[in-house]
């Protein structure tokens, strides 16, 4: 089987720079859900035709197991086809998609493969607005004639309602001579790839119909409204295949996941959250509203308070996070760690029960286990050129808007007063101070305004 994928339209009316292809649908360009799907399909030649806006689309797009095939100019479905032809082999069937229609399901296209064994098979659907749209023409027995575009229709023809969704299977060996016979003396000058219908049923090649489980897998993308309408129907697919999962949603219509999200039992994850690219959420992890996880792992039970964005992290069992904490890249939090507001943590580790609750800034460190991080801490990790590592061993106690000036490490069970600017070692077990002493003067008078 060979898969062909149209990719060479311009999509005028998204009045983008951007080629209409590559336009995301859940954070992913419309035609590589195509070509992830046609993958799934197993074919032995996958052929992408692009045109406008070539060079990015090929870029973008590139794999090892995708054959480009350049249409310019662009003379319509059936000249787009006839540029895969070279690349194809004759036996078997051609299927042939869009790059503009992402959501099509395997399941629906293997049944369309199926239908066409024998012959040829058109993905069709009834619609109770048709307009638009290429018709199917039968005959009084019901067997398929033509497809018939909509310039081209008459008034009675443009009352039926099945309509061609462009996908089609076509047996391969008689694809080439069946292009070749195509002409473009219709209404739009167009070399029509629904004119082989009528030269399939000229020959007697079997012409059959499948229909896929919903009307959204065969919707296209012509402009950025209709690619709004597609994420929100693909957003609660998604949506609603985890509440059967058994997640817990506050609201189905108010979820983005943007990639791959793997969840355990009892998970709930409130308004406004956005999943980028693996997230997992392990057992009875809450997520509050309007969180960002991108490449996330959260561990079991483990809460996340309302508006926290965390990147590349790794986070440990029975944690409470949030609300406003940021997990940068290269963060590992251990079992029951507590990170509260504005606290932003990268490239660290943190063991088990630490604790940075409040205003912090945690950059190259090593934490222990039970360690206290207190309010409006600093590690000074950076000198302008280089960074630096600082190192806070197990059970210490770090006073509130303290400065670690890294590399510096504090040892286990050590103290650091309040204020603290760490540039030396703190020994284990002892408390550090690096303040000056605090001093009274009397007779001080507060400066006053003086009237003009
Ligand atoms: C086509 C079908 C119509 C069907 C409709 C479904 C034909 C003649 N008509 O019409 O029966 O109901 O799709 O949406 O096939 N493309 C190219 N090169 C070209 C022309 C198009 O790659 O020269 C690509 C487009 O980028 C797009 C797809 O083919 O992905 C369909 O093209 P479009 O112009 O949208 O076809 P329609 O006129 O909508
Ligand atoms: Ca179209």
């Amino acid at each position: 089987m060979n898969i062909v994928i149209l990719a060479a339209g311009q999509g005028k009316r998204m009045h983008s720079n951007l080629p209409k292809v590559l336009h995301p649908v859940a954070g992913k360009a419309l035609a590589q859900h195509v070509i992830d799907t046609a993958r799934s399909l197993s074919p032995s030649k996958l052929v992408v035709i692009y045109g406008h806006g070539g060079d990015v689309v090929r870029s973008t797009l590139a794999a090892d197991d995708i054959s480009w095939a350049l249409q310019e100019p662009q003379l319509g479905t059936g000249h787009a086809v006839m540029q895969a032809v070279p690349a194809l082999g004759d036996s078997g069937q051609t299927l042939v998609l869009y790059g503009d229609v992402p959501l099509t399901q395997a399941s629906t296209l293997k049944r369309l493969l199926q239908a066409g064994k024998d012959g040829l098979a058109i993905l069709t659907v009834e619609l109770e607005n048709s307009t638009g749209y290429g018709r199917i023409v039968r005959d009084a027995a019901g067997k398929v004639l033509r497809i018939v575009e909509e310039k081209d229709a008459t008034a009675a023809e443009k009352t039926i309602h099945e309509v061609n969704t462009g996908i089609m299977s076509i047996p391969s060996a008689r694809l080439a001579e069946w292009l070749s016979k195509l002409s473009n003396s219709n209404a739009q000058g167009e070399y029509y790839l629904t004119d082989i219908v009528a030269l399939a049923v000229a020959e007697g090649v079997p012409v059959h119909t499948a229909q896929p489980d919903g009307e959204w897998e065969v919707l296209g993308v012509n402009s950025k409204v209709q690619l709004a309408e597609l994420e929100r129907v693909h957003q609660r697919n998604i949506a609603d295949a985890m509440l059967v999962g058994g997640v817990r949603l506050a609201d189905p219509n108010r979820i983005d996941v943007r990639g791959e999200l793997a969840y355990g039992r009892d998970v709930s994850i409130d308004v406004g959250c956005v999943f980028e690219g693996r997230v997992e959420l392990a057992d009875a992890v809450e997520v509050g509203p309007y969180c960002v996880l991108k490449n996330v792992k959260v561990g079991a039970g483990t809460r996340i308070a309302a508006f926290c964005h965390f990147e590349d992290a790794v986070i440990g069992p029975d944690g409470i996070l949030g609300p406003y904490a940021r997990l940068r890249p290269g963060t590992e939090l251990g079992p029951e760690v507590h990170v509260g507001n504005f606290v932003e943590i990268k490239k660290s580790t943190l063991g088990a029960q630490s604790k940075a609750n409040h205003l912090a800034y945690i950059g190259d460190a090593e934490i222990g286990q039970r360690v206290n991080v207190g309010a409006g801490t600093i590690t000074c990790n950076y000198d302008g050129a280089n960074k630096f590592k600082t190192i806070i061993e197990d059970d210490a106690f770090i006073g509130s808007d303290s400065q670690l000036v890294a590399p510096v490490t504090v040892g286990r069970g050590a103290t650091l007063g309040a204020g603290t600017t760490l540039t030396k070692n703190a020994p284990p077990d002892s408390l550090t101070v690096s303040r000056a002493k605090q001093v009274t003067l009397t007779g001080w008078v507060r400066p006053q305004k003086v009237k003009k």
